[in-house]
């Protein structure tokens, strides 16, 4: 049975994880709105967009939750995985330690979150390449070892952000 009510055939919720700052609430920004905030605030408990796209001619709906990467800041945790099922694993190719967390990401993705569910490693900011600090082939050997997909984005000039959820949501459905 299903407590959400009034859930559509294509209609799905993809969650959106990983450490702060690594750019979640761009990458939805720059997806639902094509929008970037250089000075974007910390997020506070949970927010979402819906967003709708055609896949092989069918109207596809996906609710795509955005939460805090800051521990403080984050709402209940079991509530922001129910009924997910894809999810965005993020991290910042600038900033090793957010690679780093990615393990835990999944740890927790795994205790709430159904077996089935599409996973996709996302290594944002690509268009730091100048101070890199993730090389590409790690990103790809940890996506291939914990059978995820994976690109690289950039919520700054958009380079695969609409491909990557739309892999998500292709998969699922
Ligand atoms: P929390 O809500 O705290 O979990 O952070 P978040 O993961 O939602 O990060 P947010 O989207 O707020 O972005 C954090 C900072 O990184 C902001 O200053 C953004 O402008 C910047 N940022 C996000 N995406 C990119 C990107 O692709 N490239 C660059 N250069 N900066 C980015
Ligand atoms: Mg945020």
């Amino acid at each position: 049975s299903d407590d959400e009510g009034g859930v559509e055939d294509y209609l799905f919720k993809i969650v959106i994880i990983g450490d702060s700052a690594v750019g979640k609430s761009n990458l939805l920004s720059r997806y639902a709105r094509n929008e970037f905030n250089p000075h974007s605030k910390a997020t506070i408990g949970v927010e979402f967009q819906t967003q709708t796209m055609e896949i092989d001619g069918k109207e596809v709906k996906a609710q795509i939750w955005d939460t805090a990467g800051q521990e403080r800041f984050r709402a209940v945790t079991s509530a922001y995985y129910r009924g997910a099922s894809g999810a965005l694993i993020v991290y910042d190719i600038s900033r090793r330690t957010t690679f780093d967390s990615v393990g835990r990401w999944l740890d927790e993705l795994k205790t709430h979150s159904d077996a089935t569910v599409a996973r996709m490693l996302v290594g944002n900011k690509c268009d730091l390449e100048t101070i890199r600090d993730v090389s590409v082939e790690d990103g790809k050997s940890l996506a291939e070892a914990e059978g995820l997909f994976f690109m690289e984005t950039s919520a700054l000039d958009s380079t695969n952000v609409n491909k990557a959820f739309k892999e998500v949501i292709r998969e699922i459905y």
